[in-house]
C-alpha cells in the first residue's frame, strides 16, 4: 500500500500516541473505503466529485455547519444559493436581505461574518484574481476558524488542509481513549496532532468528509453505531465499552437566565409593531417585538418602567444575571421611547393569557444566557398608534405595523419571536 499519511511535525512521533504506526497508517483507508461504500455523496455542497471544486459553496456551507445541523442546513443552502449564487453576489447584498435569509437558524454573528467575510473575499480575489489560497488567508476571513479554514483549504481547494471540529474531536477522543478535557488547550493541541498524523497527504479534502460523515452518522453522541464502524477493531473506548465516557468535557458553567416582556403593542386593525434591532448586540439588524428587560431579584420582578409586573414570589429560584448594566445596554433607545410613552399614556401591558403564558414563558437559550419572554398585549386606538408611530419615526428608527402572518413572511424574525407568535 503507499504511503498515506504525512507525519508534517517532525518532533511528534508515532510513540507519542495511543497507537501503533499500522494503526495510524491504516485508519485513513479503512475510513475512506467505508466512506465510499456507505457515506453521504449527495450533500448539496459536497464538492468532491468535481475537478472543479468551488469554495465559495464550502465556506459558506461550513459556516452554516458551524452550529447547525445538516437537516436544518439543507433548505437554508438552498435558498442562501438560488438568492446569492456567486460571493460577489453575497458582498453585494443588503444586510436586512440577508438577515431574512438567516432567520431562524440562530446564532446570528455567523451571518454577519458572512456578510463581512464575503467583502473581504471580494477584495481578494480583484486584488489576486484567485480566492485565498493559504490556511492564513482563509483564517483571515471573520467567522473563519483554524477548522473551517483547513475544511475550505481540503473541499473547497482540493489542497491539503486538516480538520479538528466538534465531531471530529468526539471520534478522535474515543478511538484513541484521550482522556483529556478537551476544552483544554493542550487536549486541543493533542487532538490536532492526531489529525494531522491520520489526514492523508493526497486526498485531505475526501478524507475530511469522510470524518465529518462518520462522526455524524456512525460515531454520535449518544449511540454509537460501533458495529458499522470502520474502526471498532482498534477503537479504545469501544473495546473498553466506554464510547460515551468521550469526549471528556468540563462541565459548563449554568447559564444565567435573562427575563423580558415581549410587547404586542396592536393598532385597530390588529397589526403590531416591530421594531429593527440595532447591528451590534442581541438580533442584530432583525426584526423584534419591542422587548422590556425585567430584573428579577429574590422571587419579586421589578420593571425597569411603569408596566405593571405579576408577581412572581412563587418562582421557582433562578440564577439571574446580576449585572445591572447588561440590561441598560440591551434596551434600545426605541424600547425607551415605547415604555416611557406606555408609562406617561398609562397605558398598561396585560399578559397575554394569563393562565398558560405566565406559568409558561417563551424559554430561548442562546449562546451566554437563557432567556425567559413573556408577551403582553397592548392594545391602541388610533390616536394612540399614530403618536407611537410618529414618536419613533422622529427618533428615526425602523418600524413596521404588520399582523403577525406579514411579519413571519416579510421580515426577518429571530426564532424566539417565531415561538411567541406560535
Ligand atoms: N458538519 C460540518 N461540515 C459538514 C459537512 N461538510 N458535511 C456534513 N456534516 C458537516
Ligand atoms: Fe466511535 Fe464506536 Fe467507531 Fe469507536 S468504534 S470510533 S466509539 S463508532
Amino acid at each position: 500500500m503507499t504511503q498515506l499519511t504525512a507525519n508534517l511535525n517532525p518532533k511528534i512521533l508515532d510513540d507519542d500516541f495511543h497507537h501503533s504506526t499500522e494503526s495510524l497508517d491504516s485508519l485513513a483507508p479503512r475510513l475512506l473505503a467505508w466512506f465510499a461504500e456507505n457515506g453521504r455523496h449527495d450533500l448539496s455542497w459536497q464538492q468532491h466529485q468535481t475537478d472543479t471544486p468551488n469554495p465559495y459553496i464550502v465556506w459558506l456551507s461550513e459556516v452554516m455547519l458551524q452550529q447547525t445541523q445538516v437537516t436544518t442546513v439543507l433548505p437554508y443552502f438552498a435558498r442562501f444559493m438560488a438568492s446569492f449564487p456567486t460571493v460577489q453576489d453575497l458582498a453585494a447584498a443588503e444586510w436586512d436581505t440577508i438577515a431574512e435569509h438567516w432567520a431562524g437558524m440562530g446564532y446570528y454573528a455567523r451571518a454577519r461574518n458572512l456578510h463581512k467575510g464575503a467583502k473581504q473575499l471580494v477584495e481578494v480575489i480583484d486584488a489576486t484574481g484567485e480566492y485565498p489560497i493559504t490556511l492564513a488567508g482563509w483564517e483571515a476571513i471573520p467567522g473563519v476558524g483554524p477548522s473551517t479554514a483547513g475544511a475550505i483549504m481540503a473541499m473547497g481547494l482540493h489542497r491539503y488542509g486538516v480538520i479538528c471540529d466538534g465531531n471530529v474531536k468526539r471520534v478522535l477522543t474515543r478511538w484513541a481513549a484521550i482522556d483529556g478535557d478537551i476544552t483544554k488547550s493542550a487536549t486541543t493541541k493533542e487532538l490536532w496532532a492526531l489529525a494531522e498524523r491520520l489526514t492523508p497527504r493526497e486526498q485531505s479534502g475526501l478524507f475530511a468528509q469522510a470524518m465529518m460523515d462518520m462522526g455524524a452518522t456512525l460515531c454520535t453522541r449518544s449511540k454509537p453505531a460501533c458495529l458499522l464502524c470502520p474502526l471498532q477493531d482498534d477503537c479504545l473506548a469501544h473495546a473498553q465499552g466506554r464510547e460515551t465516557d468521550y469526549p471528556v468535557k468540563a462541565k459548563k458553567q449554568p447559564k444565567p437566565s435573562k427575563f423580558s416582556n415581549a410587547l404586542l403593542i396592536k393598532n385597530v386593525d390588529g397589526e403590531i409593531l416591530w421594531l429593527q434591532r440595532p447591528d451590534n448586540g442581541i438580533w442584530g439588524g432583525l426584526w423584534s417585538l419591542p422587548l422590556e428587560f425585567i430584573e428579577k431579584t429574590s422571587g419579586n420582578i421589578k420593571g425597569k418602567t411603569a408596566p405593571k409586573q405579576t408577581d412572581a414570589s412563587d418562582e421557582k429560584p433562578l440564577k439571574v444575571a446580576s449585572n445591572e448594566k447588561v440590561y441598560e445596554a440591551e434596551f434600545t433607545t426605541a424600547e425607551q421611547i415605547i415604555n416611557e410613552w406606555l408609562d406617561k399614556n398609562q397605558l398598561i401591558a396585560k399578559s397575554v393569557s394569563n393562565t398558560l403564558l405566565d406559568d409558561a414563558p417563551i424559554k430561548h437559550s442562546l449562546t451566554h444566557f437563557h432567556w425567559y419572554l413573556t408577551p403582553q398585549l397592548v392594545t391602541l386606538n388610533t390616536k394612540q398608534a399614530q403618536e407611537i408611530t410618529d414618536a419613533l419615526q422622529s427618533a428615526e428608527i425602523n418600524i413596521n405595523w404588520l399582523n403577525t402572518e406579514d411579519a413571519q413572511s416579510k421580515l426577518g424574525l429571530p426564532r424566539a419571536m417565531v415561538k411567541i407568535l406560535e
